[in-house]
């Protein structure tokens, strides 16, 4: 498979890659990868492993387009329902891209994050991630979160039982317990809110993502599939933001 490198200047001259009104967090539910492979007829895993293509793809135009965080459905709590060996197969992943990518993701200064219940990953996906946090952590471009393991409820209910034993040892008051100091147990504490939304694969739901965070963010919805999802697509979703009147329930 021919991967797309990051640094493609082919790739550079082919698009206009606006810079006014670009969303500074965009979050993806990058969906359709099974689908994607059984349509032609080979195994699920295969689209997962296209997925890949496309990550680096879109990580590059978030990139050219100076986006400042872009977060990535990448592993829900609610996929450990799949067959054992799929699961397997997805947690490999963040390996193989990060094997494949991290010398240009750190020459194009992206700080990689990642949010969601780390510890009940397999090792060899916790230690890629690890340290390709670590080996990024001086970078000041796109922050790129990986949400792996991750699933809104349990994230809110994780904050909870934060809040409440920092309330028990008196380290927070109940009184003075307002929106942004609950925002700051949950795991994308200090990022900001999603400016934008973007789900392929034709559903049209949230899939325990982000509930808490999306309250007031744009949604962009297309049925490509996530193998297929190119620049393209993601200047098409910029370009639409971009029209968007956000009026957080003003007139
Ligand atoms: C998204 O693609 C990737 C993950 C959920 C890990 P799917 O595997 O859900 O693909 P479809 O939706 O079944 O086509
Ligand atoms: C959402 O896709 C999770 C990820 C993309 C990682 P799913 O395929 O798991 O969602 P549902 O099951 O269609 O809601
Ligand atoms: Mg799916």
């Amino acid at each position: 498979m021919k991967m797309p490198f990051l640094n493609n200047k082919q790739l550079e001259k082919s698009f206009h890659y606006p810079e006014d009104n670009i969303p500074e967090h965009i979050a993806i539910i990058m969906d359709g990868n099974g689908r994607w492979a059984r349509k032609r007829g080979m195994p699920r895993t295969v689209g997962h492993k296209e997925g890949i293509s496309a990550v680096a793809k879109i990580v590059r135009a978030a990139v050219k387009c100076k986006v400042k965080v872009l977060t990535l459905y990448t592993f829900s709590t609610e996929n450990w329902k799949r067959p054992k060996p799929e699961i397997e197969f997805i947690l490999r992943l963040p390996k193989e891209f990060l094997s494949i990518y991290l010398p240009d993701l750190l020459s194009n200064n992206v700080r990689i994050e990642a949010i969601g219940d780390m510890e009940s990953l397999p090792a060899y996906t916790r230690e890629a991630i690890q340290y390709a946090i670590d080996r990024t952590r001086d970078n000041d471009g796109l922050q790129l979160n990986l949400a792996l393991n991750y699933g809104s409820r349990h994230e809110i209910l994780n904050a909870m039982k934060g809040i409440i034993t920092d309330i028990s040892n008196a380290k927070l008051s109940l009184d003075e317990l307002d929106e942004q100091q609950f925002s700051g147990y949950l795991y994308t504490a200090g990022i900001k809110d999603p400016d934008l939304l973007i789900r392929t694969g034709g559903e049209k739901r949230l899939s325990n993502f982000l509930l808490w965070q999306l309250a007031y963010t744009e949604f962009w919805f297309t049925d490509v599939l996530w193998p297929d999802f190119s620049e393209k697509e993601f200047l098409h979703a910029l370009e639409e933001y971009s029209q968007r009147k956000r009026r957080y329930g003003g007139i």
